[in-house]
């Protein structure tokens, strides 16, 4: 073995193949290597995949992507997990235009977010969106997480937001003694209060103060068979919003 492993030390260093020359010396083996080079791969797939779609496009509408560069008009600001299994324009089987999309762990409006601020107060008074979606789904890793007691680094600080819905529902959720029906029943808990959230905004409650149709919605989907289910918590009027959080002028 040890002379086959000479020989080939002495094949790949004549054909320049120094890094692969040395694993033959030593026996480790090539496997960070065979990681990158799969990467690689994969990343090469991807472009082939682009040029294939945006060639299929063309040929189905050779307008598309001129018609789309132009202008986009979408009716749905969709705010969804960041979960790579929750597509919001695949489940919902809408084509790019359609959908604007605003997405972080465990679909969160917090209020001193500037990001998802930029993204409602753009879809709201730009785009004139119909819909706001606010879209959870069941095993949902971020509201796990904040369910347990573990500490995962700079994420506890975004995991906080999920730990104060679950003090404001401790009871109703402590009071579930299966952790998966827990868990399911956070997620679904965690969708309203978003809603809500969104509510309490100025940028929505002045789209209605203005005489606007806006409805804000709270979605579930379940990565388990992949239905969406509508939690039937719409607002369209900050009726309904506690007092406290009501403007009156804007
Ligand atoms: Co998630």
């Amino acid at each position: 073995v040890k002379i086959f492993r000479v020989l080939l030390f002495f094949l790949c260093i004549q054909s320049g193949l120094v890094h692969h020359a040395v694993h033959f010396l030593t026996g480790a083996k090539v496997h960070r290597h065979a990681i990158e080079s799969q990467l690689v791969k994969t990343l090469h797939d991807l472009f082939d995949n682009n040029r294939r779609w945006a060639a299929r496009r063309t040929e189905q509408d050779p307008k598309y992507f001129e018609r789309l560069s132009s202008l986009q008009t979408p009716k749905y600001l969709w705010i969804g997990c960041s979960d790579s299994r929750v597509p919001a324009n695949e489940i919902t089987g809408t084509q790019p235009g359609e959908v604007f999309v605003h997405r972080n762990i465990a679909n969160m409006v917090v209020h001193t977010d500037m990001s998802m601020l930029s993204v409602l107060d753009y879809a709201v008074n730009v785009l004139e969106v119909r819909h706001v979606i606010v879209c959870g789904h069941y095993g949902c890793g971020g509201i796990q997480a904040a369910m347990s007691n573990n500490s995962f680094g700079i994420i506890d600080n975004w995991l906080r937001h999920i730990k104060d819905v679950y003090r404001k529902h401790y009871n109703v959720l402590e009071d579930i003694k299966d952790e998966n029906s827990r868990w399911k029943k956070l997620v679904e808990l965690n969708v309203r209060e978003q809603v809500l959230n969104l509510c309490k905004t100025s940028i929505v409650q002045n789209a209605w103060q203005q005489g606007n149709f806006l409805q804000v919605h709270g979605w579930v989907y379940d990565i388990h068979d992949g239905v969406l289910n509508d939690l039937e918590v719409t607002f369209e009027s900050n009726e309904g919003l506690s007092s406290l959080y009501k403007f009156d002028t804007l």
